[in-house]
């Protein structure tokens, strides 16, 4: 069977509330990095990948991530007016041709595996990817999506991405366990949702990024609340590895979490550090900064 992926779901419907008070009107996704929200990032590795079909599981707040990708009439007069083409390619450009937008709704967040779930009428039995935004994901080279989707076409598997962390933090992720991890990836055996340090089956955490085969929707289907009261997507994974191969995959680049204040301030430094305009001005500012603390 063919394991080609041309579809990705991105989950927006949470609550951001580590975010609150801003997230009481801005979506957490478009917050931004330097000059680009969240979403953009992800929508972008996803294009990267391959991708030609976005599907955004959003909620009655999230209007401006439609408005986003939508097309602005008023600015792009004003500006075509104004003659300022570079800003008007920017605004066109949001995203290429031949990528169309889907989106669905999640009516109550009842959980990120319940989110995934609602993306199914569009997905149908085929693989697909999960992006979520609030992680970044920072690389030179392919990004970690693209990564992904080599492995699994190639290995016609699932494929999960992980990340090391330190013991004290296994119960803030889904961790798994992959005793044949050699290089950058392994055939998973279990998989739990946030268990505490002492019961952790090892520190390799799953981080925002999924391929997944079309096997998971059943699944999902019967999968009731776990951890937090949510319906987990770890949960449904769990399932799905009894019938199916998946992979544990460590990307190439560097993670930030941005659905906390700490990883959103060290995403923008790092963007700004290596942007062209703004790296030298971004430096001397955090020299002066630091040397005056
Ligand atoms: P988080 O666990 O980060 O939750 O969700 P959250 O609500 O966004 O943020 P906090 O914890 O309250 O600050 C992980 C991802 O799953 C999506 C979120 O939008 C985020 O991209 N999600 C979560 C849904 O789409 N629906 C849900 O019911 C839950």
């Amino acid at each position: 069977m063919s394991f080609k992926v041309k579809k990705a779901v991105f989950p927006v419907a949470g609550l951001g509330t580590r975010f609150l008070p801003a997230t009481k009107t801005v979506p957490k996704e478009m917050l931004p990095v330097v000059d680009k929200p969240l979403i953009q990032y992800a929508v972008d590795e996803a294009i990267e990948a391959g991708i030609d079909t976005l599907v955004f599981v959003t909620n009655r707040y999230k209007h401006s991530v439609a408005d986003y990708f939508d097309k602005a009439y008023e600015l792009e007069q004003k500006l075509e007016k104004a003659g300022k083409s570079e800003l008007l390619a920017m605004i066109r450009d949001v995203l290429p041709r031949h990528v169309r937008c889907v989106f669905v709704t999640q009516a109550e967040a009842l959980g990120l595996g319940h989110a995934v779930l609602c993306a199914r009428p569009v997905i149908g039995d085929e693989p697909f990817a999960v992006l979520l935004p609030d992680d970044l994901i920072w690389s030179r080279g392919r990004g970690a999506l693209g990564q992904m989707v080599d492995l699994a076409e190639r290995t016609a598997s699932s494929v999960i991405s992980v990340q090391t962390v330190p013991n004290e933090q296994t119960s803030s992720y889904g961790i798994v366990s992959a005793p044949t991890f050699t290089g950058r990836y392994g055939a998973i055996e279990q998989i739990v949702e946030k268990p505490k340090p002492e019961v952790a089956p090892s520190n390799l955490a799953v981080v925002g990024r999924y391929v997944l085969s079309g096997a998971i929707f059943p699944i999902l289907e019967k999968t009731r609340s776990g951890a937090g009261g949510e319906i987990q997507l770890t949960d449904a994974i769990a399932e799905l590895l009894r019938n199916d191969p998946v992979l544990a995959y460590q990307f190439e680049g560097r993670r930030f979490d941005c659905g906390t204040r700490i990883g959103l301030i060290e995403a923008t430094i790092q963007y700004a550090l290596d942007h062209e305009d703004l790296a030298d001005e971004a430096r001397a500012y955090m020299q002066a900064a630091l040397a005056e603390k």
